[in-house]
């Protein structure tokens, strides 16, 4: 019979899985991206905001865990999927922006040039960088920005994680840290999730309690 005790443990059993996904997917973006994580510009990428709520950092490390939640569902499917060169492809697909405000003359020239800039940063965090990889940074604005689509899956998991970051980013908001741009969505997010904590917790001191009470009539 299903109750609190049972919704509570099933629960637990579904974060402790969410969270073995999330220490997965840390592993292998520090794994297979180590260069481009170690490098000056995703430091530099923390300074940049982007997609009005977020910054180019946030967003680059959100693409690529998108983009590994993807590629491990595709293979439970059954489907191939490289996923060091996903990571590559979304670690630095949009490296080539930084200091979008002095490269580019505006947003058009930046949509339409930021990929083919990625590729030369890319080429320089990573000399052996793969041509698979090259495509997935120089394609990842298709169908925006005049860029040719995705020739391989990877590109399509890539672009796909690309558009779903950045909605959510302009929809939503993100934790920004290093703009200092106030973030209102976020904080309303954040205040709600901790009255949605305190709720829980109180819900399981209850629960707790009446299986106590109901255990100690048993045992009378
Ligand atoms: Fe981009
Ligand atoms: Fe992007």
């Amino acid at each position: 019979m299903r109750n609190l005790w049972y919704e509570s443990t099933m629960h637990r059993q579904i974060r402790d899985k969410r969270s073995d996904r999330k220490r997965r997917i840390g592993k292998d973006i520090d794994r297979y991206g180590k260069d481009v994580l170690a490098s000056d510009e995703l430091k530099q990428a923390f300074e940049q905001t982007h997609h009005t709520w977020s910054t180019v950092g946030e967003h680059t490390l959100r693409v690529a865990a998108s983009s590994v939640m993807i590629s491990y569902a595709l293979r439970k499917l059954n489907i191939k999927v490289n996923i060091p060169a996903v990571i590559i492809g979304a670690l630095c697909h949009d490296l080539g922006i930084l200091g979008r405000d002095t490269k580019f003359e505006n947003n058009k020239e930046c949509s339409r040039e930021h990929p083919g800039e990625s590729v030369k940063v890319a080429r320089e965090l990573i000399p052996d960088l793969t041509e698979h990889s090259a495509d997935i940074i120089e394609r990842h604005m298709w169908p925006a920005g005049q860029s040719k689509a995705p020739n391989s899956l990877e590109g399509v998991i890539v672009s796909a994680a690309d558009k779903y970051s950045a909605v959510k980013d302009i929809v939503k908001g993100s934790d920004v840290k290093h703009t200092g741009v106030k973030n209102v969505a976020h904080d309303q997010a954040e205040w709600l999730r901790e009255q949605s904590r305190t709720q829980t917790e109180k819900v399981r001191e209850f629960s707790r309690e009446l299986q106590e009470k109901v255990r100690d009539q048993i045992n009378k």
